[in-house]
């Protein structure tokens, strides 16, 4: 896959990297081939930083996001636990523990990457529609779709999500690079809007648009509008 190459060129020219990383089923493949990558030694992620875009708030304390790259990524990758930065609504005051993420992503200089996927309704990370380009790390309320979307993708019941804590749009737009990946019909309509027309937090992903170095992969379906 297009991205796992990119992203382990990119470690191997750049071992120190820091590198934003999404959550969702269009990753899925993404971190599957940077599994194998990995063990055939084509980079090596001991001295790169990797922080997770977002997290669900569920009132189980569960952390699907969370489970979902330690799983897919930071376990058959080897990434030491210290290198591995995640947004953490188990810690109780959720203000406080946005505001830490938001100064350790300061403290790291800024992504060298950020890799995202999108929402059916052009949210990136958890940057629902309205989200100001200018936002940073900080708690927010999810649309009834995006709950459903968690809830199909992470077993997760929608009564046990109370929002989520997301990383802003100010540190994305940030970021020396942008990957966005989209796959399927159900993007179509998104990637339209993000690609298409002038930025406008209406689509959170068009704020791409103010980017000067971003690069989009995606298959057939998901071009289809374009
Ligand atoms: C969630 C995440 C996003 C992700 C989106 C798409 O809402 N917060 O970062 O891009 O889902 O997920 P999927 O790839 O499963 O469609």
């Amino acid at each position: 896959m297009a991205a796992a190459e990119s992203l382990s060129c990119l470690l191997r020219a750049e071992p120190r990297s820091v590198v934003a990383l999404p959550t969702g089923r269009t990753v899925e493949p993404m971190y599957g081939r940077l599994v194998e990558l990995r063990a055939d030694s084509q980079f090596d992620p001991t001295d790169a930083r990797f922080f997770a875009l977002d997290e669900v708030v569920c009132r189980s304390a569960r952390r699907p996001f969370f489970e979902f790259l330690l799983e897919w990524f930071v376990r058959p990758c080897a990434v030491h636990a210290n290198r591995f930065h995640v947004l953490d609504p188990t810690t109780g005051d959720l203000d406080l523990e946005c505001r830490r993420y938001e100064q350790e992503i300061e403290q790291s200089g800024r992504f060298d990457v950020a890799v995202l996927g999108i929402g059916r309704n052009g949210h990136v990370a958890f940057n629902e529609p309205g989200s100001s380009f200018e936002s940073v790390t900080r708690r927010v309320e999810l649309a009834e779709g995006t709950k459903e979307g968690v809830a199909e993708g992470f077993g997760v019941e929608v009564s046990d999500i109370a929002g989520a804590l997301t990383v802003g749009l100010a540190a994305i737009l940030r970021a020396r690079r942008v990957l966005l990946l989209a796959t399927g019909a159900e993007k179509a309509k998104a990637l339209a809007d993000a690609l298409q027309g002038p930025p406008d937090p209406a689509c959170p992903a068009s704020a791409l648009g103010l980017h000067s170095d971003t690069t989009v992969i995606a298959d057939g379906p998901a071009l289809a509008l374009l």
